[in-house]
């Protein structure tokens, strides 16, 4: 099987539906999956343990055999794994590194803004556009109206994808050209949550979801 998809001419722009794939099936990655599976994209997955792909094949998804297949076969790349490190495994054997030319990278995955910046850097040479995601969601309410993830990079990449980003939630924010924006808010949120910062406001909520 040939596993190799022609590379769009502008990256996203065109009328074409994008073909996705997700690298990293947690408890994360399985809800990004069914996500854009419910909004009719053709969905490869793959992840390390090879049974967490059960799930979603019997929901549609295609299951491909090694990280390079899922990404030779995709228009979009959505990456979510534990770490940057376990990421940058992934991603940067020379296989895979060769098969993002012409896509778009997606990072989901967690990590600090100087990561995003050397991510975003790496990903530009080797001819991949990049953009950097925080998400502030639980799993369970991917894809909801109300599920809010915040991206950084280039904007022309972010609104020439914006009903991809649209599938995962009603949400999608782009915070900023520097691909570091969007873990950098990342922190400064947990932060003001853990310093009791938006008491009041979670108080507020409370009585608005009672
Ligand atoms: N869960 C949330 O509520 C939430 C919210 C916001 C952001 N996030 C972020 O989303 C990311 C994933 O979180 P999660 O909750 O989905 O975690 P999880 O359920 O523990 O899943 C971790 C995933 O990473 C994969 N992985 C770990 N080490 C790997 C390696 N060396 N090489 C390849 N794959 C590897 C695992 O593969 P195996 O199945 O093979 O172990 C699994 O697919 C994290 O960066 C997290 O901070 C999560």
């Amino acid at each position: 099987m040939n596993w190799a998809r022609q590379v769009s001419p502008e990256l996203g722009g065109c009328s074409r539906m994008s073909v996705i794939c997700v690298l990293g099936l947690g408890r994360m990655g399985s809800a990004l999956a069914r996500a854009f599976l419910g909004k009719g994209y053709v969905t490869y997955v793959w992840n390390r343990t090879p049974a967490r792909c059960a799930p979603l094949a019997s929901l549609g998804a295609r299951v491909a055999p090694s990280p390079e297949q899922a990404v030779a076969a995709c228009d979009v790349v959505v990456v979510n794994v534990i770490d940057y490190e376990a990421a940058d495994g992934l991603l940067r054997s020379p296989s895979v590194a060769a098969a993002l030319e012409g896509k778009l990278l997606v990072q989901l995955t967690s990590g600090s803004p100087d990561q995003a910046r050397e991510a975003a850097a790496w990903a530009a040479e080797r001819g991949a556009a990049y953009l950097d995601g925080a998400i502030m969601a639980t799993p369970n309410i991917i894809g909801d109206p109300a599920a809010t993830i915040l991206y950084s990079g280039r904007r022309q990449a972010f609104e020439a994808n914006e009903p991809v980003f649209r599938a995962l939630g009603g949400n999608p924010v782009h915070v900023g050209e520097d691909p570091g924006h969007a873990s950098a808010l990342d922190g400064v949120f947990k932060a003001a949550v853990a310093r009791g910062h938006l008491r009041d406001d979670f108080a507020a909520l409370a009585q608005v979801v009672r």
